[in-house]
C-alpha cells in the first residue's frame, strides 16, 4: 500500500510536508491549514521509518502536540537522526518539547501554576523571526501545556514570551527547526494561520502548488492507469461523498464507470430527478432503480426507528445486490471514503473499508477484485472544490448531510407515502426560505420533520384536525454535540404562514428548541 501510494505520489506534481502525528487532538486541524495555505501534506504516524519518510521528500516536517510527557515512558518519540537530515522542522507543543529534548534542552514538569499555561494567552512575538514575519509583535496564543522548557537547546533563541513564561516559541534559523509551546492551527491564536504559512512560506520555501485543478488532472491520470480497461461499480447516494467519488472517476473512465442510485422513495422533494440530471454529462452507465414501492411496503406499519433504519439498510443490500449481478463481474468497487476517515483508523496507510452512506455493509455479495477509493487524501472542504472543478451544480457539493434512511426517520411513526408527501412539500418550504433568507451558510443542519401527532385547529369557517411540522436546525461542529439555532422569527413566520396555506393536512408548525444532548438531531 505504502509503495503504491508513493508511486501515486511521484505522479503527482506538487510537493509535500508531513504532519507527524504524536496523538495530539488537533492533527487533521494542521493538516487542513497546511492545504489551505496552498501546500500538500499528510498525516503520518510518528512510528513511521526514517527511510519511508525520507522516500517522500517532504520539504517540511511538522511535529504535532500529544498528550505525553516527553519524560515519560513510552511517550512517543522520533529517530534522533531526523533533526541531522536537513528538512526544516516546526514543532507544536509536544512536537517542540520533542525536539528541544533531543537537542539538548530540557523540559520539565512546571512545578507551579505560573509556569503551566492553559488558553488564550498574551504572547511577545520577536518579528525579526521568519516564523513571524510580517505579525503583530503582540497577539493572544492558545496555550495547552502542562510542561516547560526549561532550558533552551544550544543554537536556538527565543522568539516569543508571555508574562509567565519565557519561551513560548524558539528557533534556530540556520537549521530551520522552530518550536511553539501553543497551537497556532486553532482559531483562539490570532494570526496562527500565518505563522503556518510563514513556516511553508518562508522556511520550507513552499511554491504553493496544491491546487484542485492540478489534483483533479493528476488524480484523473492516476485513475486511469490504475483501472485500465477495468469496470467499476459504485452506490451513489446522492450525497456529497458519493457524489464527487463519481464525478472524477466518470470523468476518469467515463463508461467503464457503472452507478447504482437506488431511489428508496425516501429521498426530498425532486432530489432523485436532481441526482439523475446532475449526471448527465458523463457517458457512464447511470442505473436509477426506482424502489420506492419495495421500501415502502416493507416499511408498511413498522413505527420503530430502529426497525425502519434495518429495514431500509437491508433492502438497500438486497436492490443494489440485483443491480449488480446485472453488472456482472466488476474489477473494482469505489467507495467515497475520505481523509478524516482514514486517519481516524489510526495507521493512515491502511484501507478503510467503509459501509457507504451508512445504509448497509461492504456488499461481499458483489464481485469484485479490488476496491477504489478516489477521494481518501481529501478532507471533506477540497471534496466539496474537487467537486465544483469537475463541474457538479453547487447545491450538490454544499449539501447537508442527509441520512441513509431519508425522510424515513424524520416521519415520526409509521410511514405512508401521503405522509411522505406531506413532509416534501413542508421541507422544500422550509428549504427555500431558509436560503432566501441568507441562513443556509450559517447552520449546519436543517429540516421539516412530519410529527405523529394532530391536533385541532380552525382554517376559513371550518375546524381541522391535522398533523403537526416540526422545524429543526442546528449549529455544530462535529454533530456529537449540537445548538439549537436562533433564527429570526420573522422567518420562522414566514415558513409557519406557507407551510400551513400550501401543504395540505398540515395546521401546525412547532419549532425545535433542544440541544443535543439531550435530544439528538434527528428525531429518530
Ligand atoms: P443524530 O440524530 O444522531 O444525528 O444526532 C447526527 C448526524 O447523523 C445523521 N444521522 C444519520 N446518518 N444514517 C445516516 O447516514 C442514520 O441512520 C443517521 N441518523 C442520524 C444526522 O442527519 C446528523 O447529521
Amino acid at each position: 500500500m505504502q509503495s503504491a501510494e508513493r508511486k501515486g505520489r511521484e505522479r503527482m506534481s506538487h510537493q509535500l510536508v508531513i504532519v507527524l502525528d504524536f496523538g495530539g487532538q488537533y492533527n487533521q486541524l494542521i493538516a487542513r491549514r497546511v492545504r489551505e495555505c496552498g501546500v500538500y501534506c499528510e498525516v503520518k504516524p510518528y512510528t513511521t521509518p526514517l527511510a519511508d519518510l525520507r522516500a517522500m521528500e517532504p520539504i517540511g516536517i511538522i511535529f504535532t502536540g500529544g498528550p505525553n510527557s516527553v519524560y515519560l515512558e513510552n511517550s512517543p518519540q522520533v529517530n534522533p537522526e531526523i533533526f541531522t537530515w536537513g528538512v526544516p522542522i516546526l514543532g507544536i507543543c509536544y512536537g517542540c518539547q520533542l525536539m528541544a529534548h533531543h537537542l539538548g534542552g530540557r523540559v520539565t514538569a512546571a512545578q507551579d501554576d505560573s509556569a503551566r499555561e492553559y488558553g488564550k494567552t498574551v504572547t511577545y512575538f520577536e518579528t525579526g523571526c521568519r516564523l513571524f514575519k510580517g505579525l503583530p509583535e503582540t497577539g493572544i496564543t492558545w496555550m495547552s501545556h502542562g510542561d516547560y522548557m526549561e532550558k533552551v537547546p544550544e543554537g536556538f533563541a527565543l522568539m516569543a514570551h508571555s508574562d509567565a513564561c519565557p519561551n513560548v516559541a524558539i528557533a534556530d534559523e540556520s537549521r530551520g527547526f522552530y518550536g511553539v509551546q501553543y497551537h497556532p492551527e486553532v482559531n483562539h491564536t490570532e494570526r496562527g494561520v500565518d505563522m503556518i504559512r510563514n513556516f511553508l512560506y518562508e522556511v520550507c520555501h513552499a511554491a504553493g502548488d496544491w491546487t484542485m485543478e492540478d489534483y483533479k488532472r493528476t488524480a484523473v491520470a492516476a485513475l486511469r492507469e490504475k483501472i485500465g480497461d477495468g469496470k467499476v461499480l459504485l452506490a451513489l447516494s446522492g450525497g456529497v461523498d458519493s457524489s464527487v467519488a463519481a464525478a472524477l472517476l466518470a470523468e476518469a473512465v467515463g463508461e467503464q464507470l457503472t452507478c447504482v442510485f437506488v431511489d428508496h422513495g425516501l429521498m426530498r422533494k425532486n432530489e432523485g430527478d436532481e441526482v439523475e440530471a446532475a449526471f448527465s454529462k458523463w457517458a457512464m452507465n447511470f442505473v436509477r432503480v426506482d424502489a420506492e414501492g419495495r421500501f415502502l411496503a416493507k416499511l408498511a406499519g413498522v413505527d420503530e426507528p430502529e426497525r425502519k433504519r434495518k429495514i431500509i439498510g437491508e433492502e438497500f443490500i438486497r436492490v443494489f445486490e440485483e443491480e449488480a449481478k446485472k453488472v456482472g463481474t466488476v474489477d473494482f468497487l469505489a467507495q467515497g471514503t475520505i481523509y478524516p476517515d482514514v486517519i481516524e483508523s489510526g495507521a493512515g496507510d491502511a484501507a478503510v473499508i467503509k459501509s457507504h452512506h451508512n445504509v448497509g455493509g461492504l456488499p461481499d455479495y458483489v464481485d469484485f477484485k479490488e476496491i477504489v477509493e478516489p477521494l481518501r487524501l481529501l478532507f471533506k472542504d477540497e471534496v466539496r472544490q474537487l467537486g465544483r472543478e469537475l463541474g457538479l451544480p453547487e447545491y450538490m457539493v454544499v449539501r447537508q448531510p442527509f441520512p441513509g434512511p431519508g425522510l424515513a426517520i424524520r416521519v415520526i411513526g409509521n410511514i405512508t407515502k401521503d405522509k411522505l408527501d406531506i413532509l416534501r412539500e413542508a421541507d422544500a418550504i422550509f428549504r427555500e426560505e431558509m436560503a432566501k433568507a441568507g441562513e443556509e451558510k450559517n447552520l449546519s443542519q436543517f429540516f421539516a420533520a412530519l410529527t405523529n401527532m394532530r391536533s385541532v385547529g380552525v382554517m376559513g369557517d371550518g375546524r381541522t384536525y391535522d398533523y403537526a411540522i416540526a422545524l429543526r436546525a442546528v449549529t455544530t461542529d462535529d454533530f456529537m454535540t449540537a445548538d439549537w439555532a436562533r433564527i429570526p422569527y420573522e422567518l420562522l413566520d414566514r415558513v409557519s404562514v406557507r407551510i400551513v396555506n400550501e401543504v395540505k393536512g398540515v395546521n401546525r408548525v412547532l419549532y425545535d428548541i433542544t440541544s443535543k444532548p439531550p435530544a439528538t438531531v434527528e428525531l429518530e
